[in-house]
């Protein structure tokens, strides 16, 4: 469904990814792991079209999107939950999710696809008339997988979706984004959390200093002294 082929991308002189590539099919969970600093945001803004490539190609079932306007790769079928959410703290729940389903085919579903959100989320059905800027860090980030699903995605990007989260609430986002997956979407996702993330994803790439240096099954990348350099000093829950 998407490829992406040595894909380059940076901030003013400073290049931030090298020729980095990937491949996600119909219906996969794939984990994009990495030190701080990596470049997992960078990849994953790229590929929602919000940061333009400096070279090589990304590929959406067979159509390229590299140079393309931002909304062409909505309109393709690429959501993204971003670093940090980005709700409009101001406006309601409500209001925060009606954004996501902007384009024209997306409007004609808001309805469903709400009632899909707010059934995966029953906390933000209860929430849909508050400000965004009030909910707790987890209903928040609800909303914003939330705000991603209204558009009604076949690749569902996430940047770091359990950052600052405790971990029960952790637990239940990662179910829900279990079960969006089990629905038939596809999933990217950066997690810091590496035996959460390997737990839950098919395959995982690891990115260091801008490059794949690793990917693989969860269960062979697990082992590979990649990682373990790559997450020296860190944690993991289990
Ligand atoms: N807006 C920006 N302007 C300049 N440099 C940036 C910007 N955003 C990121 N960078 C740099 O690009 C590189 C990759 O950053 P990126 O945010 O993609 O890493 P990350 O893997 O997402 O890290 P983290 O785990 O902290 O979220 C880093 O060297 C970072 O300092
Ligand atoms: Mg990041």
């Amino acid at each position: 469904m998407l490829e992406v082929d040595r894909l380059g991308a940076g901030y003013g002189a400073a290049p931030a990814l090298w020729e980095v590539s990937l491949a996600i099919a119909e219906r996969e969970l794939v984990c994009v792991l990495g030190p701080n600093g990596a470049g997992k945001t960078t990849l994953i803004n790229a590929i929602a079209g919000l940061l333009p490539a400096r070279g090589g190609r990304i590929v959406m079932d067979g159509r390229e999107l590299t140079r393309a306007a931002p909304h062409r790769f909505c309109a393709s079928g690429i959501a993204i939950v971003p670093e940090g959410r980005r709700l409009f703290a101001g406006m309601t729940v409500r209001e925060n999710l009606e954004i996501g389903s902007y384009l024209p085919q997306a409007r004609r579903e808001r309805a469903r696809s709400l009632d899909y959100v707010c059934a995966l989320f029953p906390a933000v059905r209860e929430k849909l008339d508050h400000a965004a800027g009030s909910l707790s860090g987890g209903q928040q980030q609800m909303v914003a997988i939330g705000r991603a699903l209204m558009a009604r995605p076949r690749l569902l990007l996430l940047d770091e979706p359990s950052l600052g989260l405790s971990p029960a609430i952790v637990l239940a986002m990662f179910d829900a984004i279990r079960e969006v997956n089990a629905a038939g979407t596809a999933v990217l996702l950066v997690e810091q959390n590496v035996a959460m993330a390997l737990d839950l994803a098919g395959r995982a790439y690891l990115l260091e200093e801008g490059r794949v240096v690793a990917e693989g099954p969860p269960a062979a990348l697990f082992d590979r002294p990649e990682l373990k350099r790559a997450y020296l000093g860190h944690d993991p829950v289990r």
